[in-house]
């Protein structure tokens, strides 16, 4: 998919079922998310990462966060308990609507809605923290580096990135069909088989390209996790990324 035809998937995720599109629990389909117990999930989120941050002897500025690929806001709306104020950019206008509709801090947390492969919508070094999760993993890996260059662009000089992506599928037969994902021919064959449904497709990165990917844009790892927010059928991290 381009950017394009992500867009209007997520769009038709955010107009049919948002909460469970953005976290896809198995009793929580067809709108079966309770919304507080939805948010809650993003606030102990949110209080993880900062302590797994911290824990990593990083200490993080608290003025401005960016919650990359936000969706209706579920890491934003925690981010914001932590920092003066937060930036969720999102590709889908039906997402982002809800978003507001949920906006606790409507003058601390700001929406933007980005249908570029850039964050050009910021300056250089403006942000202290910068989280994206579950969302690179739903794009074609190029679009996914083109993200991370641009994190590493926006965060400031002692500014913290955290994000998550997948290296790759657990199974050869699924490892196999990645090359045919962004052809045509594959996006042929899921209109025929899944006709006007939104689908979640997922792209992974091998874990020593990120990494290669990150020190050619001025980012120094400073450590990798596994990470279980992925489809169980793929292999995930967590990058903890600071610039050099
Ligand atoms: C699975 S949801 C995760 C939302 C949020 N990160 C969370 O964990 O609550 C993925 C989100 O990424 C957004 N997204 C997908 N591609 C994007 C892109 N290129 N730029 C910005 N957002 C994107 C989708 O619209 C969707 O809201």
């Amino acid at each position: 998919m381009d950017l394009k035809e992500l867009q209007e998937n997520w769009n038709k995720f955010g107009l049919t079922d948002p909460f469970w599109s953005v976290l896809a629990w198995p009793d929580k389909a067809e709108n079966r998310w309770q919304i507080d117990e939805f948010f809650e999930t993003g606030r102990r989120e949110i209080d993880d990462v900062l302590a797994y941050v911290n824990a990593q002897g990083l200490s993080v500025g608290r003025e401005r966060a960016l919650d990359f690929g936000c969706g209706v806001g579920r890491l934003s709306q925690a981010l914001a308990r932590h920092f003066q104020r937060v930036d969720g950019v999102d590709i889908s206008p039906a997402m982002l609507t809800l978003a507001q509709t949920y906006n606790q801090f409507p003058d601390r947390v700001h929406y933007h809605q980005n249908e570029v492969d850039d964050l050009s919508l910021f300056p250089d070094a403006v942000f202290d923290f910068i989280y994206s999760n579950i969302t690179l993993q739903h794009m074609q890996p190029r679009y996914a580096r083109a993200y991370m260059a641009e994190f590493l662009r926006v965060l400031g000089p002692n500014g913290a990135l955290v994000f998550q992506i997948p290296a790759q599928a657990k199974r050869w037969r699924h490892r196999l069909i990645q090359p045919l994902k962004p052809t045509r021919l594959f996006r042929f064959y899921q209109r025929l088989r899944y006709r006007d449904q939104p689908v979640m497709n997922m792209y992974g990165i091998p874990k020593n390209q990120v990494v290669r990917w990150l020190q050619a844009h001025g980012g120094r790892v400073v450590d990798i996790q596994p990470d279980q927010s992925a489809d169980a059928l793929w292999h995930s991290f967590r990058y903890l990324v600071i610039k050099d």
